[in-house]
C-alpha cells in the first residue's frame, strides 16, 4: 500500500482488498465513509478530522476509526484516500497525499483557486497517481440516461435549473461554486466541448456573496446552454433540458424521470417517451469507479483537468461583482454572512 509501499502495488494487486481513508468527517465525508464501508474488496481504514464531535459522530455513524491528523491516517497505511475537507484545504492535503504515492479523489471543486488545481493536477501526473473529481451529478442515473439519450445528436441548447433553500451551514462560498460548478461539468460533459464564453449575472440578494445566478455560455461547439442557481427557492429543484435537432430531452435529476419528445412533423406534432432510469446511488457508482481506475490504472471517469476547466469557468463567472438584487432589504435576520 502506498504509504508503506509503491503506487503501482494497488493496480498490481488487483486481487486484495484496497485500504482507503476519509480526509473530512463532515457531510460529504461522512457519506463517503457509509459508502465505502460497504463496497465489496475495500478496506476502510478509518476518517480524519481535526474536531472530536465529528470523529465521534462518524465512528458511530458508519462504526469505522477516526483520526486526529492525517499523518496517523498515513501511519495505518493506505492505498487511495477520498478528500471532503473544506475546498480551501484540498490542495495541502492533496499534495500530502501525492507525496506518499496514494491515490485521490477530491471533491468538487477540485481547489480554491485555478491554481491551485493545476499543481494538484501536475504533481499527480508526475507521481503517476490517480487523481478523480467528485463531480457525482455524472453518476446521477437521470443524468446517464440523458447522456445515452443526446448520443450521437446534434446537441443545438441546454438549460439547467439548481434551486433550493440556503443551505443549513453557510460556507464562505457562493452559489456559482457551491451549486452552478456541478451544471458547468455537465454542459462541458454533454456536449464534450469547452465552455468558449460566459455571460454571467449574478446578485447578492440576502447573502453576503452571490446567491442568485443566471449564467450563460457558448460551447467551442457551438452550443448554448444556461444556468439558473439560486438559495432563494423553499424548496430544491434540479432540472435539465436538451434540445438537439431530432429530440427534446427532459430530466429531473431529483425524481430521476427522463423524458423525451422526437419525431418532430411539419404539422407540429410529435412522440414523447419516458427512457428507463437506474437506481444505482451516485456516490456509490462514483467511488467504485474511482477504486476501479487505482486498480486498473486507467484514467479516471472525471480527470483532474476536467475538475480544473470547470472551476475556471466558475471563476470567470465570478469576475464581474454582484450586485445587489433590486428592491431587496439588506437588513434583519434574513442577513446571511458568508
Ligand atoms: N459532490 C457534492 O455534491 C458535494 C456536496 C457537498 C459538499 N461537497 C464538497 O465536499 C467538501 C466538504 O464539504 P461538506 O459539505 O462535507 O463540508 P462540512 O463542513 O460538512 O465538512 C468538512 C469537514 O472537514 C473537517 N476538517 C476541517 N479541517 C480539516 C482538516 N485539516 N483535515 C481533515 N478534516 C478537516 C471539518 O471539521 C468538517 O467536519 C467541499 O469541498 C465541498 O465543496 C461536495
Amino acid at each position: 500500500m502506498s504509504s508503506k509501499g509503491s503506487a503501482s502495488d494497488a493496480q498490481t494487486s488487483a486481487r486484495r482488498d484496497l485500504r482507503v481513508g476519509v480526509i473530512g468527517a463532515g457531510v460529504m465525508g461522512s457519506n463517503h465513509a457509509r459508502v465505502l464501508a460497504g463496497l465489496p474488496d475495500v478496506t476502510l481504514v478509518g476518517i480524519v478530522d481535526p474536531l472530536p464531535e465529528h470523529r465521534a459522530r462518524a465512528t458511530t455513524m458508519v462504526g469505522c476509526r477516526a483520526f486526529e491528523s492525517l499523518e496517523e491516517l498515513f501511519d495505518e497505511g493506505v492505498d487511495a484516500i477520498t478528500i471532503a475537507a473544506p475546498t480551501h484545504l484540498h490542495h495541502e492535503i492533496a499534495l500530502a497525499c501525492i507525496t506518499r504515492n496514494i491515490h485521490i479523489l477530491v471533491e468538487k471543486p477540485v481547489a480554491s483557486t485555478v491554481e491551485e488545481g493545476e499543481d494538484i493536477v501536475s504533481a499527480a501526473r508526475s507521481a503517476g497517481v490517480t487523481l478523480m473529481v467528485g463531480h457525482v451529478e455524472r453518476f446521477n442515473p437521470a443524468v446517464v440516461a440523458i447522456k445515452q439519450a443526446i448520443s450521437g445528436e446534434d446537441i443545438l441548447s441546454i438549460g439547467i435549473t439548481r434551486v433550493g433553500p440556503f443551505p443549513p451551514r453557510m460556507s464562505n462560498v457562493g452559489v456559482v461554486i457551491d451549486l452552478a460548478v456541478h451544471d458547468i461539468d455537465l454542459i462541458r460533459y454533454f456536449t464534450e466541448s469547452e465552455i468558449v464564453e460566459v455571460q454571467p449575472q449574478l446578485s447578492s440578494a440576502v447573502a453576503e456573496r452571490e446567491d442568485i445566478a443566471l449564467l450563460q455560455f457558448r460551447t467551442a461547439s457551438g452550443v448554448l446552454a444556461h444556468i439558473n442557481t439560486n438559495w432563494l427557492t423553499p424548496f430544491k429543484a434540479r432540472n435539465v433540458t436538451v434540445a438537439t435537432r431530432g429530440k427534446y430531452v427532459m430530466g429531473d435529476l431529483l425524481t430521476r424521470q427522463v423524458t423525451e419528445c422526437f419525431g418532430f412533423k411539419p404539422d407540429g406534432s410529435y412522440s414523447m417517451r419516458h427512457l428507463p432510469v437506474g437506481h444505482d446511488e451516485p456516490l456509490r457508482a462514483e467511488l467504485t469507479a474511482f477504486l476501479s481506475a487505482v486498480r486498473s490504472g486507467e484514467a479516471p471517469a472525471v480527470s483532474g483537468d476536467e475538475g480544473v476547466a470547470s472551476l475556471a469557468i466558475a471563476i470567470r463567472c465570478l469576475e464581474q461583482p454582484p450586485k445587489p438584487a433590486a428592491n431587496t432589504a439588506r437588513k434583519g435576520p434574513r442577513r446571511i454572512v458568508g
